[in-house]
């Protein structure tokens, strides 16, 4: 049997392109039952959703003719995978705080199977603290989050807030069903975000990582069925579903904690590790006429990445380490393949122009020893996506399972 959507069609205009929606599923062999809420129902008929899903489409919690149909508990569960297409910001908040007022809200606190949404609304309602909060909460519990994109609104107003386009959800959607499990007896490790390196109690040593290149990866690689360690330093990105998360400030503490979770199949080096750090941390808060605070003397970090591709019977079978540049992206990224001793390089132009750093797009060039693979412009998710998906294809079917 194929795989089975369970559609959540919530109150906002983009639920005008569901009818397109359904049809991109059914044409990557995926079928859709849906649930329409009554604002929902202003924009898109539930006679059409019917006749392009070729179900029954439930829309009222107290119905008695739905009920009999299929109970609202049944209903959440009897799809492979739960998707809230558009979700609106109130949708999204009602999914926060568990609330379950109506026949969307009630299967989406029921459901036992995944959930994506792929939110639609104002760029200001978009932007605003509390549908940030909340999507970080739902990001925390493992909802899959599809966009939204950037542009034309149909209330006039441009930026961050339009539904994903229909065949990029498809797109997401197929990927899902087609690599949950590829990873599964794979065991992990991921290091993101940047290290903080004392100088004394209150000050340090950092850089502008953001994280959110490196926890993606961890996220991917756990919703491919990796047991996944991931290793941060401070950042503000929640800890992903599904992984186990240490977190650590200095490169000394990243580097422990990296050996500790060996042994693995895969690690993926993306913290932006400081190559240097205080050679002596003072032990109180430097005062300004000190003459010690003045000249810091340095001393180089440990470097993780050659240190795990050099760790003889413990290395990872597959070591990536990745490589911000700001010119001669390709050249320094495949020297730094050799430097360090790893299988793959993914190379990226971090010059202030990319907007790459804190940024959520990357555009990344694969180095191995089979050569260079550009990917387009693409967001730090789908690059977490699309290298999922090439350690998969790397490491086949699993041939043993890591104690
Ligand atoms: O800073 P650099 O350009 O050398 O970083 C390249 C790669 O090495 C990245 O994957 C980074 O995570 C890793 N690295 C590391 N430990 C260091 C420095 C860099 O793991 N001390």
């Amino acid at each position: 049997m194929g795989n089975r959507v369970l559609l959540i069609v919530s109150g906002g205009i983009a639920a005008v392109k569901c009818p397109d929606l359904i049809r991109r599923l059914a044409a990557r062999g995926i079928a859709t039952r849906c649930i329409v809420t009554r604002g929902g129902a202003e924009f898109v008929t539930p006679l059409s959703l019917a006749a392009l899903s070729g179900d029954k489409v439930y829309t009222d919690l107290f119905s008695l003719t739905d009920e009999a149909a299929m109970g609202h508990i049944e209903l959440s569960r009897s799809a492979d995978l739960v998707l809230v297409a558009p979700a609106t910001a109130d949708i999204l908040a009602k999914m926060t705080h568990g609330i379950a007022g109506d026949l969307a809200t009630t299967a989406l606190l029921a459901t036992d199977k995944p959930v994506m949404v792929a939110p639609a609304m104002n760029v200001r309602m978009w932007e605003h603290a509390a549908t940030q909060s909340n999507i970080r909460a739902l990001k925390a519990r493992g909802i899959h989050v599809i966009g939204p994109a950037e542009g034309d609104m149909a209330c006039g107003e441009t930026g961050m807030g339009r539904m994903s386009e229909p065949a990029d959800i498809a797109d997401t959607v197929e990927n899902y069903f087609q690599n949950s499990g590829r990873l599964l007896g794979r065991r992990a490790l991921v290091t993101s975000g940047p290290t903080f390196e004392p100088i004394d109690p209150v000050r340090y040593i950092a850089n502008r990582s953001s994280g959110k290149q490196g926890h993606a990866i961890a996220e991917a690689l756990a919703r491919f069925g990796a047991t996944t360690t991931l290793v941060s330093g401070p950042t503000r990105q929640p800890d992903p579903a599904g992984v186990h998360v240490i977190h650590v400030e200095t490169a000394a503490a990243m580097l422990a904690a990296c050996e500790s979770a060996l042994p693995a199949d895969i690690a993926v080096c993306a913290a932006a590790v400081s190559d240097w750090r205080a050679a002596d941390i003072a032990p109180g808060k430097l005062k300004k006429n000190d003459a010690a605070a003045t000249t810091l003397t340095l001393v180089e970090n440990p470097d993780i990445l050659a240190t795990l591709a050099g760790a003889g019977n413990r290395r990872p079978g597959l070591v990536i380490g990745f490589a911000a540049e700001t010119d001669n992206v390709l050249s320094y990224g495949s020297a730094k393949r050799d430097a360090k001793g790893c299988d793959w390089i993914v190379a990226n132009d971090v010059s202030a122009a990319t907007g790459t750093f804190g940024g959520d797009d990357n555009t990344v060039h694969l180095i191995s020893a089979d050569g260079t693979d550009s990917w387009p412009k693409m967001s730090k998710m789908a690059v977490a996506e699309r290298l999922a998906m090439r350690i998969a294809d790397h490491l086949g079917a699993p041939e043993r399972t890591l104690q």
